[in-house]
């Protein structure tokens, strides 16, 4: 019982560790939590116009993701840490973005942390659903939009898996499910917007 729950605190300070705001200080840029939509995330760091900051954000918050539920696959085995602990790690991590501890609980939406985590659970379901990104901001130019659409697949993805090719889990099918719903319910003011059809396109500085 020790074990999973210190994966998963260690899994959650990883995940407070808000790369928008850290990779901008250390680049000499605007807060991100000051412009755009204000939300720290690689998409809000593309508007402040370095696409290097926008990738190196991206980049790190998904291994954020991806680390703490690689680390129990590759050694939790001899702790008795298993697919529960997956899930739990992932989901502590993905909290960690949301809401993290070092930067007053006000975290990002977790786009990139879920996909770093999808990866990390199955390299084939987080390239679907980055698949699914592409392909939705590739037509419509909203990255919120491609967000949400894929957030609603992945679940769908994995489940479809069962029995088909990959081991399912209930457990990580649980947390697959509950990221997708707190990512949805983050990007709430992204949909007034969406719908308002007053929500900044990719590549646009605002
Ligand atoms: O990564 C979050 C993205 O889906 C939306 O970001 O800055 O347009 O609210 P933003």
């Amino acid at each position: 019982m020790i074990y999973p729950l210190l994966a998963a605190v260690a899994a959650y300070l990883i995940g407070s560790l808000s790369f928008a705001v850290i990779v901008s200080r250390v680049m000499g840029l605007k807060d991100p939590r000051s412009y755009g939509s204000k939300n720290p995330g690689a998409t809000n760091v593309l508007r402040s116009g370095s696409k290097a900051a926008a990738v190196a954000t991206l980049v790190l918050d998904a291994v954020k993701g991806w680390l703490p539920v690689m680390l129990v696959r590759w050694f939790g085995q001899p702790y008795g840490l298993g697919d529960g602990t997956v899930a739990l790690v992932g989901l502590a991590a993905f909290a960690g973005h949301l809401w993290p501890v070092f930067f007053k609980f006000e975290g990002g939406k977790g786009v990139a942390t879920a996909l770093g985590v999808l990866l990390g659970i199955n390299w084939i379901l987080g390239l679907a659903t980055v698949a699914t990104w592409l392909i939705i901001a590739f037509f419509f130019r909203y990255s919120s939009l491609a967000s949400l659409i894929a957030a609603a697949f992945a679940p769908v993805y994995y489940l479809l898996a069962n029995g088909v090719a990959w081991y399912t889990d209930p457990a990580i099918s649980m947390a697959i499910f509950v990221m997708a719903m707190l990512l949805a319910w983050r990007h709430r003011e992204n949909i007034a917007r969406l719908i308002q059809g007053k929500e900044s396109r990719l590549g646009a500085k605002k």
